[in-house]
Parts: structure tokens; sequence; C-alpha cells
């Protein structure tokens, strides 16, 4: 179905106080009192290609190599202030993991919090046995404010952006980034903007136009949105949590890998699946898992494989994994798995690298398989999935029948989106089982039949 929401701001937005660099922090500095216990961590934002650092900013891209940037943390910080009891004291939130996150200044008031994260990790024995597996656990991240696992990185990169000055956030997006950014900006105060394919499920656009965003709805695909937006950030000089804040956004993808091994017990599993649309959630996740790893907080050595799951109809990564290759070739979406339609992923290079690291895999699933997976998660759990839901457990049911992931493995399936928020991929195949007049004889008489 087609939606086309029109702006609705009027105003027009102020450009943003150019962004200035903290001092750099004694080590092992701490806040001072009368403040929450927050100390700056970072040093800058470092290029993941040619290790040059450049000054923390809203900039994503090296100046030098044009290799993408990420937070450089000043680790000598991090490791005199981190350890399970402070995460242990800390809020019931991804909050609690404050001091593997980028904070970039002493603020307090910095921190745009709806309390996303520290969401469930739920045995699934049900699911398991109909899989053959021995133990499977659902990471439940539908369980977010706005609905996705894309409030962590909504929470991150905005608290960055306010620490940074910039007044007006943006995002290009497949939906759940835009409702998580409408959601977050609404309650900082902050005007959005949220670009959006035109055609995005109506669940998708109502849940960002009801917080007062602007949905700007664009004619073409997501990369078509994205393309746009990267014009839009250096012309406006707005935030976009995905494009020019995109270091910081990514670090809120990491604590879903926190989360994992502190309710696991500070142990990690054997292998975890989970979706990919750019790759960042993924690479993230293996991520931290090498952070806990480095600051001394695992019982284990050993990191988890890692495979990731696509479907059919936008599987550039999984089509490069296939060829056994690190080069990603775009492609043009075509699936109901909207929130993984982008045909030309920033991070498709990098999760192949973690697949093939790790022992994992990356694999792809026709759109009917989403929907039996949906509906074999639901029916089995009680965990009612979007779409991305629906692609991990499809892509899970795969691997274990190709051998990928191990009967005897202890699993971990990241379902990372709410159900309700794409029903109409159920369409025809969830409605009313039984119909009935309301008397009682006529009920009795139907359920004999
Ligand atoms: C529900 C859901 N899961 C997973 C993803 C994949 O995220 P990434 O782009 O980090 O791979 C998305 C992306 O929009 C999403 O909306």
């Amino acid at each position: 179905m087609t939606s086309s929401p029109t702006p609705t701001a009027t105003t027009t937005p102020t450009a943003p106080a150019p962004p200035t660099a903290p001092a750099p922090p004694a080590p092992g500095a701490t806040a001072p009192p009368g403040r929450h216990d927050l100390v700056v961590n970072v040093t800058g934002l470092r290029c993941r290609e040619c290790g040059r650092t450049e000054d923390l900013g809203a900039s994503h891209v090296c100046g030098w190599c044009f290799g993408p940037l990420e937070v450089a943390y000043d680790e000598e910080v991090v490791a005199a202030r981190v350890s399970r009891d402070r995460i242990a004291s800390g809020p019931s939130t991804l909050w609690r993991y404050g001091d593997l996150l980028p904070v970039l200044r002493d603020e307090p008031d910095d921190r745009i919090d709806l309390g996303a994260g520290f969401t469930p990790l739920r045995p699934a024995p049900r699911l398991a046995a109909h899989l053959g597996l021995r133990e499977l656990w659902l990471k439940d991240d539908t369980r977010n404010p706005s609905g996705s696992f894309k409030d962590r990185v909504v929470t991150v990169a905005l608290s960055a952006a306010r620490a940074l000055g910039i007044d007006t956030i943006a995002c290009a997006s497949t939906g759940n980034l835009a409702n998580a950014v409408a959601a977050h900006a609404a309650a900082a105060g902050m005007p959005a903007y949220v670009f959006i394919p035109h055609d995005l499920e109506r669940g998708k656009v109502v849940g960002s136009a009801v917080y007062g965003a602007n949905v700007v709805a664009v004619d073409g695909t997501y990369d078509d949105v994205n393309r746009l937006c990267a014009e839009v950030a250096d012309r406006r000089g707005w935030g976009f949590v995905n494009v020019n804040l995109r270091a910081f956004y990514a670090e809120g993808s990491k604590t879903i890998g926190f989360e994992i091994a502190e309710q696991l017990g500070w142990q990690l599993p054997d292998h975890v699946v989970g979706p990919l649309a750019s790759g960042a959630m993924f690479t993230k996740i293996h991520r931290a898992f090498g952070d806990l790893q480095r600051h001394g907080l695992l019982d284990t050595a050993e990191l988890p494989r890692m495979s990731g799951a696509q479907a059919t109809g936008c599987s550039p990564i999984a089509e490069a994994f296939e060829r056994g290759s690190l080069d990603v070739r775009p492609q043009r979406p075509d699936t109901i798995a909207r929130s993984l339609a982008i045909g030309d992923p920033a991070d498709g290079y990098y999760a192949l690298q973690v697949a093939e690291q790790t022992g994992g895999a990356i694999g792809h699933v026709a759109d009917a398989e989403v929907v039996a997976g949906i509906r074999l998660l639901a029916r089995t759990e009680g965990l009612f999935a979007e779409t991305a839901g629906g692609v991990t457990v499809a892509n899970l049911v795969r691997f274990v029948e190709q051998g990928v992931v191990g009967r005897d493995e202890r699993v971990v399936a990241v379902v990372s989106g709410n159900g309700y928020k794409t029903v109409e991929a159920l369409d025809g195949t969830a409605g009313p089982t039984h119909r009935t007049t309301p008397s009682l004889t006529d009920f009795l008489g139907m359920l004999h039949d």
C-alpha cells in the first residue's frame, strides 16, 4: 500500500553550532560531585581503514581515504571505570553500559533516554524442539520503546548530537529507524526530519508521524533516500543519525552484544543469528563481544560464530557470501521485509568479514519463508516479530538444516522488531479461524463440524 505523508513543519531549522572537541580527560578522571557519574571517554573519530583520527563532530567519512569513521575511545579511561559491578548497579536500560558507549561531555542532560535496551533474553524451548536444537535463546528487541532495536542506536546518536550542539535531527530509514528518531526527538523537544521510501508499511508511517516528526516520503528506494539524505546533510548541517552521526549511532548496536553476555552470566553463546540490512548491527554485536573480552569482563575465551539473515528479494550480502567474495554488488530490493531492504549496504563488506572470520554464514530466504518464520516464532514462543524477525527465524531453520548451526550449539537469535508494525505481511494468512452467530448452539455446533 502507498501512503503520502507530507512534511508538517513550517519553520526553517537553524544551522547547528559548530561542534567543539572536548578537552581530553585525565585517565581515570571522575565526574564532578553533584553530577551524574559521567566522564568523557572518547578522543575523536578514527578511520576504520587507514586508522587516522579526526576531531569529534558530525562527520562519518575519513578526510584522508574516505573510509568510514568510528568512535575512538580513550581506552585507559574506559578500562579504569568499566566493571561488572558498575554495570550491575546501572539502570535497567542500555545506559548501564555507559562506560562502553560514547560520552562526549560530562553533562547528564545530554542523554536522551526513553528506556531502550536491557530487553529480555528468553529461552525458546519450544522453537528449539521444533528445530532440533539443544539450546536456543531469543533476544527480544520487540520490547523497545518504539518497538525495534533502532531505539538503541538512536538514544546513543541523539545523546551525541546534543553534546555536539546539533539541534535538528534526521535520518534515512526503512521504517523502524524513522519511528525511533521521531519518538526520541519528540521526548527531547528536537525538530526531526525522517526520510522514508514512499511505499512503506502503514504502521511505520503512522509510527513516525504520530510523534510530530516531519515525515518526508521519497519517490524511490531506500538507497535513493539515503543518497538524498547525504546531500541534505551536507547542505543543512542537520544531524542525520545514520549518515553524519553514523559513528555514534553504530555504537548503540553493541549493547545487544553486551546484554547477551551479561544475561548469560558473562558467558557467550556458541552462535548468534541476526538480520542484516546495512550490516551495522551484526558487525557491532561481534565488536561488542571483543570489547568485553578486551576489558576482561567475560568468563569465556571463545567468541561466537556469527551468521546473518537476509530476504532473497534483497540479499546483496548473502549473494556475495555465496560467491565467496567480500565485494558486495548492489541490488534493487523487492521483498516484503521492507525493514531490511537496503540494496547497497554500507557495512556489507564488514559483515562478510565477521561471518567469514567467525565461521558463520550469511543466508537468504524467500518471502513465503519469511511469513512462515513469523508464524512459527509466534506459534511456538508467543513472540510476534516484524518481517526482520521472520527473516531471522526462517534463515535459522535453513542454517540448522544445512548444518551451519550445530544442533548442540547454544544459539541466540536476535528478534529485532515488533510484528504489529508489519501486519500487512500476514494478509491472507492470519485472520479469523472460525465464524459464528452470537448463539451458543451455533458456536458449539460449529465446533463439532
Ligand atoms: C527491525 C530491524 N532489524 C534489523 C535491521 C538491520 O539493521 P542494520 O542496518 O544495522 O543491518 C533493521 C534495519 O533497519 C531493522 O529495522
